[in-house]
């Protein structure tokens, strides 16, 4: 028998499948992770026919034998995870379920757990990208997309509640890139090659320096990363960073601003704002006010990441802020972009952004 099934979310393993039920669970929706419940089904697996082959498969409350060829889907949700922070994982902790992704995933096992990984993941991009996703759902940024999406399937009882939702659900400890450069050095260019489009095509930071087998990136972690409330012991910081000549051009007023200014601006709208924290050493501040968004970086700390996590927090805590952002402010504007903003508005001076 057939059954006829809301959901299916389904990506590669350690790339969001328990952040995914998670956040639906919480807007109302039972959907069980590796199971079977009423709207649906979460699975990695679900990526090909085949039959069920681990233990966590035993889909059932329903019956001991219900396999992905039993199913039919309404919807499709596609979840994705930046490759940056998957790849480690995956190479690092997902080794049991490794012979059963090449087989379906068509590639060959090698000793190297990084080409390995970038394999699997584009094996299992392609085979769900066959199946026609509904939804593609990148879990660092693509929070109100997906419940729009789900409301206007499920209607009004649905009600968003991201109270539930941080980065650390299903986390799984391990050491990162550093214990894995050995074998990037060892993988095909063709292959690093591969994966950068990969990110580029879901709107990630290209991952590999593919001249000399290298991360782009600084390893960013999240782990070293704190959002905190604002306080009078970071004034300054913001006012330092507010006026700093690299940034500068980017905000809406170019002016100087005094300490006692500062003061005074920060005794009046200092709770609108917020700071960014790597391993304790203020890197970047957030505020918004009269529902406008304004942050900043600190220079030597541009282009790691930084500014896209602010939004990607802000945007769970304050859904409807909105920016203004000037026409030359590419960073600003690739963050917000990225963040899942669109253009609403624009006039000579200003491109305006929403959710
Ligand atoms: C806007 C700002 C907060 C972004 O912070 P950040 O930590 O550098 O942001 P991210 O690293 O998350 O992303 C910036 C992106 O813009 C890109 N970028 C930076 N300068 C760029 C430029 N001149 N042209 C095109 N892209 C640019 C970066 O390469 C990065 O893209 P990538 O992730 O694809 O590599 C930071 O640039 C800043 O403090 N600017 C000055 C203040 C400002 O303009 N605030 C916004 C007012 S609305």
């Amino acid at each position: 028998m057939i059954h006829n099934v809301g959901i299916l979310g389904v990506g590669h393993p350690r790339t969001g499948s328990k952040m995914l039920q998670i956040l639906l669970n919480s807007w109302g929706l039972a959907t069980t992770h590796e199971g079977h419940s009423i709207h649906g089904i979460i699975s990695w697996q679900f990526a090909t026919d085949a039959d069920a082959p681990l233990p966590a498969y035993r889909l059932d409350e329903v019956s001991q034998k219900v396999q992905p060829r039993d199913y039919t889907f309404e919807n499709i949700i596609y979840h994705i995870r930046d490759p940056f922070y998957s790849i480690p994982s995956i190479a690092l902790t997902e080794t049991f379920s490794l012979k059963f992704r090449s087989k379906w995933g068509n590639f060959k096992i090698s000793k190297n757990r990084v080409e390995n990984t970038i394999k699997s993941i584009l094996a299992w991009d392609k085979l769900i990208l066959e199946k026609n996703p509904d939804i593609i759902f990148r879990i660092e940024y693509d929070t109100q997309k997906l419940f729009d999406f789900i409301k206007n399937v499920y209607g009004d009882g649905v009600s968003m509640n991201t109270s539930e939702w941080d980065n650390k659900h299903n986390k799984r400890n391990h050491q990162g890139w550093g214990v894995l450069m050995n074998e990037l050095e060892q993988v095909d260019v063709s292959l690093l090659e591969e994966m950068n489009n990969f990110c580029h095509k879901y709107g990630y930071k290209k991952i590999f320096d593919t001249s000399n087998k290298s991360l782009i990136r600084e390893d960013f972690n999240i782990d070293d990363m704190r959002i905190v409330p604002n306080s009078e012991h970071y004034y300054e910081f913001i006012r330092e960073l507010r006026t700093h000549p690299s940034n500068l051009d980017g905000f809406v007023e170019h002016v100087e601003i005094t300490t006692e200014q500062q003061i005074e601006y920060m005794s009046k709208y200092g709770k609108d704002y917020e700071i960014c924290l790597e391993k304790k050493v203020p890197v970047g501040f957030i505020g918004v006010v009269d529902n406008d968004i304004r942050f900043a970086v600190s220079p030597e700390h541009h282009g790691k990441g930084i500014g896209t996590y602010m939004i990607w927090d802000l945007i769970h805590k304050k859904p409807n802020s909105k920016a203004k952002v000037k026409h030359n402010n590419l960073a600003s504007i690739k963050v917000f972009e990225r963040c899942g903003f669109k253009l609403y508005n624009k006039d000579e001076n200003f491109l305006y952004y929403s959710l």
